[in-house]
């Protein structure tokens, strides 16, 4: 019993270590062709929303109104606008809550993964990403699909380190 406890965690810290190894590579790829790209590249002519919210309340979770002063000129390789929303729910046995939020963010970015990460049984925590490409584009409220390979890569960190 305790040699296949044993044998599964090794694996599973192989199996991490190899997915870390893969996302290093593609950051790699991404990297050198973003170097060799940038030369033939327009100058960054992109305008994003740029803000942190803390409350639902705060105007830059909230852009219906005027909010001009929370536009920002975007720089160097960051030619893409995203909008990242942290929010939780809680659950008993018979009911869960409904989204909350207790972050948002919107910036200029250079790498940008659309998606959501999901941890957490009771309390569930999300981290939810969106991305575009045109100038003030990161309006909306940073909700997307969740992204399942992701959960199970977290689920098996919480069980390596749980183990
Ligand atoms: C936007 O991104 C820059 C560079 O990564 C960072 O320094 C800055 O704090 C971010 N702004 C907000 C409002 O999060
Ligand atoms: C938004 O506010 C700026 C100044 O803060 C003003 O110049 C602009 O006309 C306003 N736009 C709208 C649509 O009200
Ligand atoms: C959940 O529902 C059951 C059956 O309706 C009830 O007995 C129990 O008290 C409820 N639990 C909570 C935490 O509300």
């Amino acid at each position: 019993m305790r040699i296949s406890i044993v044998a599964v965690m090794s694996s599973l810290v192989l199996l991490l270590l190899l997915l870390s190894a893969l996302e290093g590579y593609c950051d790699l790829l991404r990297d050198s062709v973003h170097v060799t790209s940038a030369a033939a590249r327009p100058n960054n002519e992109l305008w994003c929303y740029k803000c942190l919210a803390e409350v639902p309340e705060d105007k830059c979770a909230d852009l219906r109104h005027n909010n001009s002063d929370l536009i920002h000129k975007c720089h160097n390789d960051r030619r893409m606008c995203m909008v990242k929303r942290f929010s939780y729910t809680t659950s008993t046995e018979n009911s869960t809550t409904a989204l909350k939020m207790w972050a948002l963010e919107r910036n200029c970015t250079k790498h940008c993964e659309p998606g959501c990460i999901v941890i957490g049984e009771r309390t569930k925590l999300y981290a939810c990403t969106s991305c575009c490409s045109t100038s003030l584009c990161n309006y909306g409220s940073g909700a997307g699909k969740a992204i399942f390979f992701k959960n199970i890569v977290t689920v098996l960190i919480l069980l390596s380190i749980a183990l």
